[in-house]
């Protein structure tokens, strides 16, 4: 089983909830709840709670990572963080191409490209999240979307850079809606961007590297996603927010 070659990495995408004193007694509550997790266990949170993030888990298993970064280094770009800025803060991870910043914000494959690459040099983790939309799945075009989504995304990034490199698939008409993807269905698009990864780069780079699910991921379904072989961990939104919720996620992973 190639599972054991790679780490299950269980990741919170706070999205833009908590206020510095509500993040702060989600932290303080969450990280006696997963200390003995043997998966990893990350938070993305809104850039103004980075630096309590931070602070908090400081000497704990929790990662703290960002929702966005953009893809110059400084410059006039009104409102934006780059790669640097929080990689000199300590943060460890950050999400690129999350659905929402597609749909919302004009992020193109082109722009999660730059900003993968940004976050790479800036020595970020990068979880890259894919995904199809449902009209896509309904024309059967998913795989080709999400192939298309992934060679566009790590154009550029070298074999050895992908180690920094973890994907999240997360299928956007299961994000927030309560719709899950069945554990079959996260689990063949998994094994597809991994088929994807291996054609890329090669079959050893694609057995060791981590593909989250993500998309209404909760407490009561996480243990049939994460029992799938190709199903490495999760990137929970709503879940997330709620510390029983997300260890519960994080101890269905231990078991995964
Ligand atoms: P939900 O878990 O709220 O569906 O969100 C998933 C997601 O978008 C994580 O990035």
């Amino acid at each position: 089983m190639n599972k054991t070659l790679r780490e299950a990495i269980i990741a919170g995408n706070w999205k833009m909830n908590k206020t510095r004193p509500e993040a702060k007694s989600l932290i303080e509550e969450l990280k006696p709840m997963v200390a003995n997790a043997n998966c990893g266990v990350v938070i993305c949170v809104p850039f103004t709670n980075l630096e309590t993030a931070l602070q908090l888990t400081q000497g704990s298993n929790i990662k703290v990572g960002a929702e966005n970064c953009h893809f110059e280094k400084s410059g006039a770009f009104t409102g934006e963080i780059s790669a640097d800025m929080l990689a000199e803060m300590g943060v460890e991870y950050v999400v690129i191409g999350h659905s929402e910043r597609r749909q919302y914000f004009g992020e193109t494959d082109e722009t999660v490209n730059k900003r993968t690459r940004a976050a790479i040099e800036a020595g970020l983790k990068v979880i890259l999240c894919v995904g199809e939309m449902l009209e896509d799945r309904e024309n059967n075009i998913t795989e080709e979307l999400i192939s298309m989504q992934t060679k566009i995304a790590l154009k550029g990034v070298t074999r050895d850079e992908l180690k920094n490199v973890i994907i999240a698939y997360e299928p956007v008409w299961a994000i927030g809606t309560g719709k899950t993807a069945t554990a079959d269905q996260a689990a063949e698009v998994c094994g597809f961007i991994r088929e994807t990864i291996a054609k890329i780069y090669d079959q050893e780079a694609a057995n060791g590297m981590t593909i989250q699910y993500g998309g209404s991921m909760n407490a009561k379904n996480a243990a049939e996603l994460l029992s799938k072989e190709d199903v490495d961990g999760g990137l929970i939104g709503g879940a997330s927010l709620k510390a029983p919720d997300f260890t519960a996620i994080v101890n269905a992973a231990n078991e995964g």
